[in-house]
């Protein structure tokens, strides 16, 4: 049994138990602070002192703590991969709180205090309520370091990226350390990602946690030591942020002030994605975009995977089944095709041009011994370049001249934990790096301290390198490996996934959690990357996808065609439609992404973080079993998925408060049992804590969509690619609903010309007035210069049955017809703002 008392051997059972090697140290090495010996004040925090350990806590902001810990008098240097420098160097003033028991402060918005007789620290807002608290003080144990906080029942546990299992933490464990994981399943761990960030969660109030530290580390919510929360890393620094909401919305904005947001990506990444390992000709690779465009499959990107290289030799090109890729790339270019090479880190050990500037650059890692490191990959011995040197960072970034000047339009960073064909998996630890870098003090440093940057820092190079090469156009980067801030160089994806309808289940809680963890733009494979989907699973698959940030069908090499044809026409009329539909709502999904570069707001949401209030006891929806397989796109569509694909038995969806409307119909779906309704102009509103139960049968064709009351998504006519200028105009679904708003954002899609006013920025509203039974829609005006392609808006009302007695516009008398469960009013649109106003 693990002690909980014992500092030394909680520690040692728990790296015993995560696998955590080399531990050798005696107790006598384990320093607790355990006790405050000395207490400094500063202006933004305080310093405390048990013996030659040092604490500092301090406020960057009134919702945003730092705890630095050090041995020997000194803290850790201050440095990061993840934070940005400006919100390190934030500060705020706080009250001193210390007096003979406790030392601490508060600030507008938390109170921090630490038992001078145990070192605990204990974390609450300004009412008292405890947001966190240590359950063993702050350990370190030669280098090691070990945090334990305790773990209230009712405490759930979000983010750390995309590793599987359960969508709450709670109750799990998890090891960081990038791992190729080929084909994982539930229960691999670790997986590609390294991101020390969570959210507890805890009846509506949030606190996300930050522990910047890239070495081996584990989290564990209560799985070893019932009712503890242990972090362990196995050297490097106690460096920690605390990020307080009371809401979720806030613990992620929060989040991308630290670490930076989603940078705005080219439209066309939101577009239906094509890939596979490997459309092993270049002809092969025109007849399946040929073929999405001749089937009116719309899609905007084609991949290219390892083979169009010579011998997999990243940057070369296999000029006999690619004999003119830059012919490919321009007739790709005239079908209006985006297109994505593979370039993988890893250089070949041989003779060519990126090696050699490599070598005389000294860009490459290097054994103990100074000799180059060499290790297997897909071209054979390979080299590795040295991404923590910003010197390295800008070769690499040069590398991409020729594809640029092919008009290579986004680039794929695989491999990059980095993935080495040998029994460790990787780089060995001790292969040496530099840090030699703005912010860092230069040093070496083992692999086995960077490892889990060095993904990010590939993705860094290549996002870098494209805005030097092309300063005008929006980098397109897809990154397998990344750690946390990764999301400002690189859209991701889970891996090597399975063609299983588990797989299916688990893109779901993976997408939420990366979401949460600042990775709004990421993808599973659509169909699963390993192994052949059965034409079902493929449909069903391509179908939840078209809901997903990222939509791009890839398999692996050796498995059967995953194209969206594959099976039959039956088959491929389902999936166009649902393509279809993601491509009508990319004005809308477009919104929603320009939002998170404001907000941190994921473009897929879990229910909890719109909705913490649903539940009575304001537990997060989304861990409940019937509710597990939905997800909210932006905050007005819910995709509600069964809890589980294969099983065909009807289902009882849950959706927080009631008044839905199905996506589909436009019919608004009764509270109670999920008959559908129609209705007036003036649906009742929602009253406090509510759920509406929708009774769902599950069918092959149809997947159930919901949306808010409230909501007014904008749409776009149907177009084979963002790189057409839709024909026609813009439509407007209203969904009357208590708090009616809706926004649009729309720009050239692809430059920075937006940064400079270049863009076109709408907000909607629509109020019922119960007292006149009327509905007014306020259309905005054009904000921003860029120009709309439409000149009329179709506004549809839905879920009324009966037409309206008048419709005026700008006060003058419209003409309305009905379609369905909606009634449609087509309105000019000069950019001057429009009101419509429906009389009952
Ligand atoms: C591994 C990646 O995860 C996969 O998506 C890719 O197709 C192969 N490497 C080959 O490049």
């Amino acid at each position: 049994m693990c002690a909980r008392r014992v500092s030394a051997k909680v520690f040692l059972c728990a790296l015993l138990g995560l696998g955590i090697a080399g531990y050798a140290q005696s107790p006598s090495n384990v320093l607790s602070f355990a006790r405050v010996t000395g207490v400094t004040p500063l202006s933004n925090g305080v310093e405390l002192h048990d013996g030659e350990l040092v604490m500092r806590i301090t406020a960057l902001r009134d919702d945003v703590l730092r705890i630095r810990a050090g041995r020997k008098g000194a803290l850790p240097e201050d440095a990061s991969w993840a934070v940005l420098p400006e919100a390190r160097s934030a500060s705020v003033a706080v009250t001193q709180d210390t007096d003979a028991a406790v030392a601490g402060f508060h600030t507008g918005a938390l109170r921090v205090s630490v038992s001078k007789a145990t070192g605990l620290l204990t974390l609450s807002d300004l009412s008292g309520k405890v947001l966190q608290q240590d359950a063993e003080p702050i350990q370190f144990e030669g280098d090691r370091l070990h945090l334990a906080k305790t773990m209230p029942s009712d405490e759930h546990y979000f983010g750390l990226g995309d590793k599987t299992g359960a969508f709450d933490r709670r109750g799990q464990a998890f090891r960081l350390w990038n791992t190729d994981a080929y084909a994982w399943q539930e229960s691999t761990d670790p997986l590609y990602k390294s991101i020390p960030f969570y959210l507890s969660y805890r009846a509506g109030t949030t606190l996300g946690v930050l522990i910047d530290n890239t070495w081996p580390s584990s989290f564990d919510f209560g799985k070893t030591l019932a009712g503890t929360v242990q972090y362990r890393a196995e050297s490097g620094p106690a460096d920690i942020y605390l990020l307080y909401g009371p809401s979720a919305k806030q613990v992620l904005a929060s989040y991308a002030w630290l670490t930076g947001p989603t940078p705005l990506p080219p439209l066309w990444a939101l577009g239906f994605q094509q890939s596979r390992f490997s459309y092993m000709t270049q002809a092969r690779v025109l007849e399946v975009a040929g073929r999405l465009r001749s089937d009116r499959i719309p899609a905007d990107a084609i991949y290219t995977d390892i083979d169009y290289q010579d011998k997999n030799r990243p940057f070369s090109i296999n000029t006999t089944t690619y004999p003119d890729m830059p012919g490919m790339v321009a007739a790709l270019h005239a079908e209006h095709f985006h297109v994505v090479a593979i370039t993988d880190l890893h250089i070949a050990n041989v003779h060519y041009p990126p090696f050699d500037s490599g070598v005389a650059g000294g860009h490459f890692v290097k054994n103990p011994d100074g000799t180059l490191y060499v290790g297997p990959v897909w071209p054979g011995p390979s080299v590795f370049p040295d991404f923590t040197r910003q010197q390295t960072r800008l070769w690499w970034g040069t590398l991409y001249k020729d594809f640029d000047h092919m008009g290579i339009d986004g680039f794929w960073n695989d491999m990059n934990e980095p993935s080495v064909f040998i029994a460790h998996l990787t780089i060995p630890d001790d292969v040496v790096h530099h840090i030699d870098e703005p912010g860092f003090v230069t040093r070496t440093a083992t692999h086995r301290e960077v490892h889990n940057v060095y993904g990010m820092e590939n993705s860094r190079a290549t996002y870098d390198g494209q805005l030097a090469l092309r300063p005008d156009v929006r980098p397109f980067v897809l990154t397998r490996a990344s750690y946390a801030g990764g999301q400002r160089y690189a859209a991701t994806w889970t891996g090597d996934n399975s063609a299983t309808w588990n797989h299916l289940r688990l893109t779901t809680s993976m997408l939420k959690n990366l979401g949460l963890s600042g990775f709004s733009l990421a993808g599973a494979d659509v169909g699963g990357y390993a192994g052949t989907p059965t034409t079902e699973l493929l449909t069903k698959w391509i179908e939840v996808g078209a809901f997903q940030p990222i939509d791009r069908d890839h398999a692996e090499k050796g498995t059967g065609d995953h194209e969206p044809w594959v099976g039959g026409v039956e088959q491929e009329d389902i999936r166009r439609h649902f393509i279809e539909t993601r491509y009508k709502l990319l004005p809308y999904l477009y919104s929603v992404m320009e939002e998170n570069t404001r907000t941190g707001l994921p473009l897929l949401r879990p229910l909890f973080l719109e909705f913490p209030d649903a539940a009575p006891d304001r537990h997060p929806l989304d861990v409940d079993l019937d509710a597990s397989g939905e997800f909210l796109v932006g905050p007005d569509i819910l995709v509600a998925a069964p809890p589980f694909f294969d099983k065909t038995d009807d289902y009882d969806a849950k959706l927080p408060s009631s008044g839905w409307y199905d996506f589909w119909t436009g019919a608004r779906v009764d509270k109670a049992e999920g008959k559908v309704a129609t209705g007036g102009l003036q649906p009742e509103a929602a009253k406090g804590p509510v759920l509406s139960v929708v009774h769902l049968h599950p069918e092959l064709a149809k997947l159930p969509v919901f949306v808010r009351p409230g909501a007014i998504l904008p749409l776009a006519p149907l177009m084979q690619s963002t790189a057409e200028r839709p024909q026609g105009p813009l439509t407007l679904r209203v969904y009357p609903g208590p708090e009616c708003a809706g926004q649009l954002y729309q720009d050239d899609g692809t430059s920075f010309a937006y940064k400079h006013g270049e863009f076109l920025r709408m907000k909607f509203a629509c109020d019922a007035s119960a007292k006149d039974g009327s509905l007014t829609l306020h259309i905005g005006k054009h904000e921003g210069s860029y120009p709309a392609w439409w000149k009329e808006i179709v506004v549809e009302v839905e879920g009324v049955s009966k037409a309206p007695a008048s419709v005026t516009v700008n006060g003058r008398a419209g003409k309305v017809t009905s379609s369905g469960n909606a009634i449609v009013v087509t309105v000019p649109d000069g950019g001057g703002g429009v009101e419509v106003v429906l009389q009952e």
